[in-house]
């Protein structure tokens, strides 16, 4: 695969063919996505529950953040390379300049951040200074405390209006792309039309632009027992983790994945 770049999304965005993204915390796992197929590869900070075993993303620092962002670097294969910022450590906006330079220089192509409108001046100011960010709307992890628990936003008519102007004035400072978590899906669909940047889903319908799923929802695997609606097993009809990986490349491009299933109504 070719690298992909900034460029590469847009225009996939424009011929309507769909971005696979994938959380990756490792090199194996880098190499393996990458050369399956997978556009853009996640270092969520979900590795503070799947690789850390914690109950939230809470406790995930930059300096994890960026070891695991360095190990993805190491073993990708062309794709484009998103870390998160962990939670707080965009408290101040001199915090977000010097932590998502940390992460930037640990091997990340785009940095992703919780929030909503209220990101508008970082994303300018990191845009400015050639950090292309990704913003993480609707369900923020980061959040739970606040929400009081994960709950699909955007139900309410007043909160899916709000969502969608924020999501124009994000483009407008400067955002290179969103993510939508848990919102429904008709809400989406209507958010990705409405902005020329691409727009990646997760519990979010098959109206985005792409969609993203964690490594452990992909292969199966659960700590917790406990496996939301949006996630689908790829291993099931599988030999071997490589198939399972570009099975899931596959079914975001044929938009057989996500179903209406895997979706949530307003
Ligand atoms: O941390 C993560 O894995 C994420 C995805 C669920 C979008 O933010
Ligand atoms: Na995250």
């Amino acid at each position: 695969m070719p690298d992909v770049t900034l460029t590469t999304l847009q225009g996939m965005k424009r011929t309507g063919e769909k971005i696979a993204m994938l959380t990756c915390y490792d090199a194996t796992f880098a190499r393996t996505a990458s050369e399956a197929g997978v556009e853009m590869l996640l270092i969520g900070d979900s590795l503070g529950m799947v690789l850390q075993g914690h109950d939230s993303t809470l406790p995930v620092s930059v300096a994890d953040m960026a070891y695991h962002t360095a190990s993805v670097k190491r073993g990708n294969r062309g794709a484009m390379i998103v870390a998160d910022m962990p939670f707080m450590a965009n408290a101040t906006l001199e915090q977000t300049l010097n932590n998502s330079a940390e992460l930037m220089r640990a091997g990340a192509h785009m940095v992703k951040l919780e929030g909503s409108a209220w990101l508008a001046e970082a994303v300018g100011q990191l845009a400015e200074r050639g950090i292309p960010v990704c913003v993480h709307m609707g369900l923020t992890p980061q959040a739970v405390n606040l929400f009081g628990g994960y709950k699909v936003q955007g139900r309410q008519e007043a909160a899916a209006r709000r969502m969608l102007e924020d999501a124009r004035a994000l483009e407008g400072a400067g955002a290179a792309m969103l993510l939508l978590e848990c919102v429904p899906s008709e809400l989406a669909t209507r958010i990705s039309k409405a902005v020329a940047i691409p727009v990646i889903g997760i519990g979010a319908g098959s109206g985005t632009d792409g969609q993203v799923l964690v490594l452990h929802d992909l292969l199966g695997l659960s700590l917790t027992g406990r496996t939301p609606r949006f996630v689908k097993n790829f291993m099931q009809g599988q030999a071997d983790i490589p198939s399972a990986i570009n099975a899931y490349v596959k079914a975001v491009k044929a938009v057989e994945f996500p179903a209406e299933e895997h979706g949530f109504s307003a």
